[in-house]
């Protein structure tokens, strides 16, 4: 067998196995209550740390809040076997009310990592949400003062503008204006989706703060005619919607460019079934069983295997000013067949697919 560390170069071809420092993800919903305890191992195998998203019923808008649910989040860790050791980061959730004091006891809690703007009315509880940053000058001010990154959805919610474009119209409007008013400001432009977003952060101004993007697996994978081609397929609707061919081919490339802006998120983002399979379906997929194995795929088929450790397991603690991992993970080159769902309690999260089986799994 063909063992390879990342550390040395090699053509992907004739891989059967490859070793990395163990990745982290960078943005991933695990919930609350009986769905945080069926999946958090998912994660929690795969992944070393992850950044754990606030969008909560009701959202965790206060470090006390985020201190309790990091508690469940480790109460729900396995305990025994790979994951135990995983480590929750936590995020606040930013509304027009968020105090810079909420700020400063984020920083000062340690384990708060970054506040996450969502647009109100952009996504899955974003009611709560930011109605006008405006609002929010102060609490910005903070945020640069004590480093604390600001975590965007990235899209508007103006109605005039069409689904597609929003994250595109988000660069210009929003997103552009607050680098420069906040030049100190660290900003994560979260699960970008088009070649716009991938512009933008490729060439962005260094004299401003530092700004990194993350990419999911399933943007990476697929484009929104494997959503409605054929009849529509509820569980690809996931936000920021699918996008061209074209947006899909760009953040390939940003992924496996090696640039370390670019960093691994998975927003795996579990619903039950039946929330999904309805007249009015909720947004998100669920990828946390196989993430590692879906980006791998992914690189390998775009013959970048190489690239693979950068970006999934060094750039994201590089932008956050965290160590890098010094476990390691191997996945194997073997085919397999994913489970269709998982059960939880009589009621079924669907597993993400793809027509064709994974190619590689991990260890
Ligand atoms: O698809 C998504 N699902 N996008 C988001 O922005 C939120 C997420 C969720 O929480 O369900
Ligand atoms: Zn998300």
């Amino acid at each position: 067998m063909n063992i390879l560390h990342q550390s040395t170069e090699f053509n992907s071809f004739g891989i059967d196995a490859l070793t990395l420092a163990r990745p982290d993800d960078w943005h991933v919903h695990v919930r609350d209550g009986a769905l945080l305890k069926a999946l958090l191992p998912h994660t929690a195998q795969q992944f070393g740390r992850a950044i754990i998203m606030p969008n909560l019923k009701p959202p965790v808008t206060t470090t006390e809040q985020a201190a309790a649910y990091r508690k469940r989040i480790l109460a729900a860790r396995p305990t025994q076997g790979p994951g135990t050791a995983f480590e929750p980061l936590m995020t606040l959730y930013l509304t027009d009310n968020t105090s810079p004091d909420e700020i400063w006891r984020a920083r000062e809690s340690g384990f708060v990592h970054g506040i996450k703007l969502y647009p109100a009315g952009t996504t899955t509880n974003s009611d709560a949400g930011v109605t006008d940053l405006r609002h929010c000058a102060v609490t910005l001010e903070a945020m640069q003062k004590t480093s604390l990154p600001l975590l965007v959805h990235g899209e508007v919610t103006d109605p005039v503008v069409d689904v597609f474009d929003r994250e595109e119209v988000f660069i210009d409007r929003v997103l552009e204006p607050l680098r420069r008013d906040f030049p100190a400001l660290k900003v994560v432009f979260e699960h970008i989706t088009t070649r716009n977003a991938v512009e933008y952060v490729r060439h962005a101004d260094t004299s401003l703060g530092m700004l990194g993007a993350t990419i999911t697996a399933h943007h990476l994978l697929l484009n929104r005619n494997t959503m409605l081609v054929g009849g529509i397929k509820p569980h690809y609707y996931c936000l920021p919607i699918f996008k061209r061919e074209v947006h899909r081919a760009a953040l390939v490339e940003a992924a496996i460019s090696g640039h370390p802006r670019f960093f691994l998120g998975t927003d795996s983002a579990p619903h039950l079934k039946n929330f999904k399979e309805s007249s009015c379906g909720c947004a998100g997929c669920y990828t946390a069983l196989h993430a590692l194995e879906l980006y791998a795929q992914t690189f390998d088929e775009a013959g970048a295997l190489r690239r693979l450790e950068g970006f999934a397991s060094f750039h994201g603690p590089d932008f956050y000013g965290l160590p890098r991992s010094i476990d390691t993970v191997t996945l194997e080159r073997s085919s397999w067949t994913l489970p269709e769902n998982i059960d939880i309690d009589g009621m079924s999260v669907v597993v993400f697919k793809m027509s064709k089986d994974l190619s590689w799994k991990l260890r």
